[in-house]
This record gives C-alpha cells, structure tokens and sequence, in this order.
C-alpha cells in the first residue's frame, strides 16, 4: 500500500475568535449555512497520484474555467457526521462505510479511488484543526461534505486526468425546518431520479441537480422532500430527493425498497436495517409499489412511514401527495417505531448507550 500521505498545515490568519464562534454554535444552526474556519485538500493527477494534502483556511477555490466539474459534472460527494459525547469527546459514525461508498461513486465516475484510510485521515486532520466548531447543543453535530471534483483543463469529453478531494464542515442542527415534526412527500410521476444503467447508485452531484425541478414543485405543493419511483416501470418506490424511505406495518414488519442500482446505498438506511433486526422486526427489502403504499395508509395496514439519511437522520412522514390524491395526515403525531429507531440511532451516535455493533469511530 502507499505511504499514508503527509499534511501541510497551514492554520487560517482569519480565522474566528472563540467568542463569534462560542456565539454562532449558540444561535439557530439549521443545516449547511456556517462553516468551520479550515478545510482539508488534496490533489490527484495521473502522473502523481495523491499529493499535495493540505488543512488551510475555508475559502474559494481556484479552478481553470476549463476544468471539467464545470462542464461535464464530474463529481462525487459525501455525507457524514461527527458528533460530541457528553465527556467532550468527539466520534463519527461508520466512517469506512462512508470511505467504501466514495470509492464506489468514483469508480462510476470515472475518478481517482482515494483509500478509505486516506479518507477517514481527512476527516481527522479537519477536527484536530476545528474541533471547536462541533456543537454540543442537543442533537446538533458537525456535518462533515467530503467532495471530490475533475480538475483539468480539457474540453475533451473523457475522464480527467487530474482531479481535487476537499472535505468541509458545517455544524448542524435539524435538516427540516420545524425539527423533527413530520413531514409531507410530493410523488414524482413526471421526472425520474435516474435511469436504468445510469448514477443513481453513486453519490454524485448529477443526481441532485436532476432532483431540484421535482423538488421545486414538491415545495409548490406545501411537501418538503419528493418521492421519486422506479425510471423503467414508474411503479416501484425508490427514493427521495435527498434520503431513502421506509414503511412500518402495524404487523411489526418494516419493508424499504431493495437497492436496485439506481437507489443510494444509505448507511443510515443499513443501520436502520441491523436496528430493526435487533428489535425483532421482521424486515424486508424488495421491490414496494406506490399503490402498496397509499392502499396501506389509507387502510391503516402501514402504521407509519420514515425518510432516512445522515442530514435527515430518521424523519417521519405524515403524508404522502399527488397531483390527485393525498394519503395520511400531517398532524399526526410521529409514529412510536419511527421515533424509538431515531433514538436508538442517536442514542448510539452521541455515546448515550453502548456501541453494541462498533459503529463509533473516535476522532
Ligand atoms: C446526507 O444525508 O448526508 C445527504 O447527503 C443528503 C442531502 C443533504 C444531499
């Protein structure tokens, strides 16, 4: 294996004073506003390699306009947390799981593979330098977005040849504004995520651009999040805008859809599996169609329904809406599976209960 790789240092002349950021952790964190003072970079090229990794100020990049992320959308990105013990100590959750999927993004991009040890480094060397800036509000955390962006200089349309991995941070306090109230789902039924054969199994920023006109018509309609269904049969559930899904029935079973290579292969959404397991829940992953879903609410066989991701953590559904139809209602309280699995989840992430599964990885 190669040498782990060496960082310069090179601290912020303009970083915040102890004081502005004791005050903005205090205030309203909501998600993906404040940045921490430093970020993590490193740059690839064919003929080097990983070099050149850097902790230095938090501030723009220089790209050539001809860099290709900004032509052909080159990129991946990550999601991950870390979180502050009551002890003061800070953890992050399942890092390697984190590092696999980055790799697996950047095989279907056609990027550099960065190694997960690499990867959970980076992490590291960003909290040894801010771990002032993670909260210890309740529930907050320092959300961590590791990206990695095609840097050349070439208008040809092929992979890139030199490329840049950053990692940046930014405390955060609920996803959805309104905290952990549920939450209404617009149905998709003119737009697919992604296609057959396509990116949907990759975290790429692609995905998420293609889910921004839904998104902007799930808000017309009063829902926070769209649910998108399969893009060959426009049958089958697949995911959300930004997070995957899961059905309770009130017969104990928990049923999320089977990753079929245009789904996000969620950590949260696995943790939440091995949880349910350990509940005793009867869980299945297989295909769901979205008449399973509204004939289920609507008939009371589907107790409850939950979107799931690093930024949502768990995030119950109160109603799911269509251009002619509604199932559900908003005003119900949150589901009791919905809200134990969120604690028991949280629980582990913030050192409240033993790390039965090895999940916490301290940094
Ligand atoms: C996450 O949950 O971390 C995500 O990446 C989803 C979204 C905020 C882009």
């Amino acid at each position: 294996a190669a040498a782990p790789l060496a960082y310069q240092v090179i601290p912020s002349d303009h970083a915040r004073s102890d004081a502005q950021r004791e005050a903005l952790l205090a205030g309203e964190l909501g998600f993906g506003r404040i940045f921490t003072d430093h970020m993590v970079s490193i740059q690839w090229d064919k003929a080097h390699g990983w070099h050149d990794a850097q902790v230095r100020a938090y501030g723009p990049l220089a790209l050539d306009p001809a860099a290709a992320v900004l032509h052909y959308g080159q990129e991946i990105f990550e999601g991950i947390k870390a979180y502050r013990h009551a002890d003061g100590s800070i953890w992050t959750f399942r890092p390697e799981a984190n590092g696999e999927r980055l790799q697996r993004s950047a095989a279907r991009l056609a990027l550099p593979q960065l190694p997960v040890a690499e990867f959970v480094e980076s992490l590291r060397q960003l909290i040894a330098i801010d771990h002032g800036w993670v909260p210890s509000q309740p529930e907050s955390s320092l959300y961590f977005r590791p990206f990695m962006i095609a840097t050349e200089a070439f208008l040809g349309v092929r992979p890139a040849q030199a490329a840049g991995y950053y990692v940046i941070a930014s405390p955060a306090g609920a996803y959805f504004h309104g905290g952990v109230k549920p939450v209404g789902i617009w149905l998709s039924r003119d737009y697919a995520r992604a296609a057959k054969g396509g990116t949907g199994a990759a975290k790429c920023g692609g995905n998420y651009a293609a889910s921004l006109l839904p998104q902007q018509e799930a808000y017309a309609n009063g829902c926070s999040q769209v649910l998108f269904l399969d893009p060959v049969e426009g049958r089958y559930i697949e995911e959300l805008g930004g997070m995957n899904v899961f059905l309770v029935y009130r017969d104990g079973r928990i049923v999320t859809p089977a990753l079929s290579g245009s789904i996000l292969e969620g950590v949260t959404r696995s943790s939440i599996l091995q949880l349910a397991r350990d509940r005793g829940m009867q869980v299945e992953e297989r295909k769901i169609a979205i008449d399973e879903w509204m004939q289920g609410v609507a008939s009371g066989e589907i107790s409850e329904v939950f979107a799931c991701g690093t930024a949502a953590v768990v995030t119950p559904i109160g109603q799911l809406k269509g251009k002619d139809f509604a199932v559900g209602d908003l005003d119900a309280p949150a589901g009791a599976v919905t809200m134990a699995i969120r604690r028991e989840l949280t629980d582990i992430q913030y050192g409240r209960v033993p790390d039965r599964h090895g999940w916490m990885v301290r940094l």
